[in-house]
């Protein structure tokens, strides 16, 4: 069997990618020991992962020095690699939005808009689609800072918890797209290693499918529990 490489984001996402790999069988114990080392091996040595910035996943992964990689569709959208997309991982999920102070949009349908974000590109496509005139800079973070201290009218950003725009005053104005870790892998690659790489892919599918429905039977589970209304129906019906 031909070793694997794996190009994993640094920070949440690969770790919440570990615990994937190792329902599937795959011996992740020094990828979970703290290190400064970039190139890591599993147990088993039939992997070699590399960490690397998030948003260098589908560069490594496009030239094939990665055979896969797992990137944010945020990361996807933004650096338009020719790789292929094979699979929604269902996690890191969270909402590339327009944001900006509350009662502004008005403002986005006169002259010229200023918006900062980390994803130019992201912001310029749904600018233009949206036939908005708009001046875009460039940040590379603290982006809700920049309409609090006046740098930009508003911004594109990715929305989790909803808290950083909370805190500064800010609120979601327009939904771009939805957002999670997709899983990616380089298109020669996929070709040439077929038999190492499909059933990977297929085996991640498979754990990410039992998780989701793991996580819907629960959700249903809630949703069954009788809520206080429902108590109180219940003890009125017994009352009669
Ligand atoms: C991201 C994003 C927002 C924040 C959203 O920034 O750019 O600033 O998280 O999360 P929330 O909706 O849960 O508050 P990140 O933490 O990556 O730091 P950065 O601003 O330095 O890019």
């Amino acid at each position: 069997m031909r070793k694997i490489t794996i190009a994993l984001p640094k920070g949440r996402l690969a770790e919440m990618t570990v615990d994937v790999l190792e329902k599937l069988g795959i011996k992740c114990e020094p990828l979970k020991t703290p290190t400064r080392k970039l190139v890591l091996s599993d147990g088993d040595g039939k992997y070699r992962f590399i960490y690397v910035k998030p948003s260098d996943v589908p560069t490594y992964v496009e030239r094939g020095t990665a055979d896969m990689g797992i990137a944010g569709k945020d990361t996807l959208m933004e650096e338009r690699r020719d790789v292929y997309e094979m699979a929604d991982l269902k996690f890191g999920v969270c909402r590339m939005c327009l944001a900006g102070f509350p009662g502004r949009q008005g403002a986005l349908t006169r002259g010229t808009v200023t918006a900062a974000s980390k994803y130019v590109n992201v912001a310029k496509t749904y600018f233009a689609s949206k036939n908005i005139d708009a001046d875009v800079i460039k940040l590379n973070g603290s982006v809700e800072l920049a309409p609090v201290v006046g740098l930009a009218d508003v911004i594109v950003d990715i929305v989790e918890s909803g808290k950083t725009l909370e805190a500064n005053g800010l609120v979601i104005l327009d939904e771009i797209a939805a957002v999670s870790a997709r899983l990616i892998v380089n298109k020669s690659n996929l070709k040439t290693k077929s038999a190492e790489i499909l059933p990977l892919i297929e085996g991640i599918k498979r754990v990410i499918n039992e998780e989701t429905a793991e996580n819907n039977g629960k959700t249903a589970k809630i949703d069954q529990k009788p809520t206080k209304s429902d108590k109180g129906a219940i003890q009125n019906d017994t009352d009669n």
